[in-house]
């Protein structure tokens, strides 16, 4: 008898099994950057929007998806072995439950994966990302399941990143969001297989991106990160520059206006991009956070010049030392190649001597890693993969001392932190970001998520700083 029989006063009905079916629990694992991040949060939403439940382990899921990123081979071998790993346990616990590969390397490898891995049930591109739900819709009715693999170029695809999840335990709280503002990239850096997967560039339009902030806004967000692989080409083709500034500039200014929203950030933007509009309106608008992820790869103009990066050492600095004039604290950070084919020890040493001359906050430092049809796949002189782990460890020890330095030059300051929720190693602290994107953790509790706290910083640890708002925050 069903618990939902209204009749049956036995009160241990209660306990029995509910006969409806539950929904399908899907989990999803993601692979690489924020794009992928955020991508597989508007897949969730989706899914949640049709009913699906999202499940926070593989272990209860009916269906795994795992999005995936091939921009180093480390990452696809990754991704690959943990599908081995779960078609072997899986299949044999929930013989029905239903796998997929999403994003980039499904993309890039397409029907392959299938072939490689016949227990496969799904490959969604990265165009396809909102077709997903449908899929999965016919693949838990079908009776005699045949692998589904979709993966050809959509137009107006850049346009379906747009839910986010607001349900659950995390959201409906979130203070910080990041909105995907285009897909695609133009610029074909040698190395880079990115163009390859993400297709040209396709950008939004800024009313459509400015809904989106104000949407957030309405449910508590202070904080938006405008996203794209490259955010400074943003429009170039679609909108165009007016008055001198670009599309990107008018964006970001469309943005500022949203009331109630308190920050802006953006990444990843190119050097190429950084022009002077851009510049000053750091100087100009005051909700733009001076803090800059400016992928660098490499200090060597040789090296710069084998990459197809655009620029040079000297323009590198230059913008570097522009921008601090118009924010002396501009927090810095960046992404930097070892290893690249022929690197010599002197381009590697010009790479650290610009590093020091940057005094970057943080760096992202990759091992070269070949992609197949990228130019630099087939240039001469690869380096043996000793030397470039040794690079890499003097490269990162390097950067780690740059950084102990900048984070110890905060103890004393007083900074402003956007609160965003308890700190992960001890809940019952708090962490927010400086405006220059600096972790602070402190003394407070849930009363102050999304607000904005002065403190001062009283001591700096590995990559974080300890922050006390009772000094300031006495009223
Ligand atoms: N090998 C190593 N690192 C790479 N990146 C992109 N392609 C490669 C590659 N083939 C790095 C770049 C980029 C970051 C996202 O990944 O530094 O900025």
């Amino acid at each position: 008898m069903s618990a939902s029989t209204q009749l049956n006063p036995d009160p241990l009905a209660k306990l029995e099994p509910r006969t409806e079916p539950s929904a399908p629990r899907v989990f999803i694992k993601t692979y690489g950057c924020q794009m992928n991040e955020r991508d597989s949060e508007a897949v969730a939403a989706q899914l949640q929007e049709k009913g699906y439940e999202i499940a926070s382990s593989d272990r209860d899921a009916d269906i795994i998806l795992l999005n995936t990123c091939s921009v180093r081979d480390a990452a696809e071998q990754k991704a690959i072995g943990k599908m081995q790993n779960l078609i072997a346990q899986t299949r044999r616990e929930r013989p029905n439950a239903v796998l997929g590969f999403m994003g980039c390397m499904a993309q890039s490898r397409g029907k392959d994966l299938i072939d490689q891995l016949p227990d496969l049930d799904l490959v969604v591109g990265t165009q396809k990302f909102h077709r997903v739900g449908d899929h999965l819709d016919q693949l838990l009715k079908s009776e005699n399941r045949q692998p589904i693999c979709d993966t050809e170029a959509e137009v107006g695809s850049e346009s379906t990143i747009r839910e986010h999840l607001f349900t659950g335990k995390s959201a409906a709280k979130a203070v910080t969001a990041f909105v995907s503002i285009m897909q695609g990239c133009n610029q074909y850096c040698s190395f880079c297989i990115v163009p390859y997967t993400r297709g040209k560039e396709r950008s939004r339009p800024i009313e459509e991106i400015v809904d989106e902030v104000r949407g957030l806004v309405d449910q508590g967000v202070r904080e938006v990160t405008l996203l794209g692989q490259i955010v400074t080409s943003y429009g170039k083709r679609e909108i165009g520059s007016k008055n001198g500034l670009s599309a990107f500039t008018q964006l970001i200014e469309a943005t500022h206006e949203v009331e109630g929203l308190e920050r802006i950030r953006f990444t990843s933007p190119h050097p190429k991009g950084y022009q002077d509009d851009l510049i000053e309106a750091y100087g100009r608008l005051p909700k733009l956070c001076e803090s800059a992820h400016l992928p660098l790869q490499s200090g060597s103009n040789s090296m710069l010049k084998k990459m197809k990066r655009g620029y040079t050492r000297e323009r590198f600095l230059e913008i570097i030392h522009k921008l601090r004039q118009v924010r002396p604290d501009m927090g810095m950070t960046t992404d930097i190649i070892v290893g690249f084919p022929g690197e010599t020890e002197e381009e590697f040493q010009e790479t650290i001597d610009l590093c020091r001359k940057v005094e970057f906050d943080n760096a992202y430092v990759f091992k070269y890693s070949p992609r197949k049809g990228t130019p630099a796949s087939e240039m001469p002189d690869p380096l043996p993969q000793e030397l470039i782990e040794e690079r890499h460890a003097i490269l990162l020890n390097e950067i780690n001392q740059i950084a102990k330095r900048k984070y110890e030059q905060f103890v004393g300051r007083e900074v402003e932190v956007l609160v965003e929720g308890p700190s992960r190693r001890n809940p019952n602290r708090m962490m927010g970001r400086t405006r220059c994107h600096k972790i602070v953790v402190f003394e407070a509790n849930e009363r102050f998520r999304g607000q904005l706290m002065k403190m001062k910083i009283e001591s700096a640890g590995a990559f974080t700083l300890y922050g006390n708002p009772a000094i300031l925050n006495l009223d």
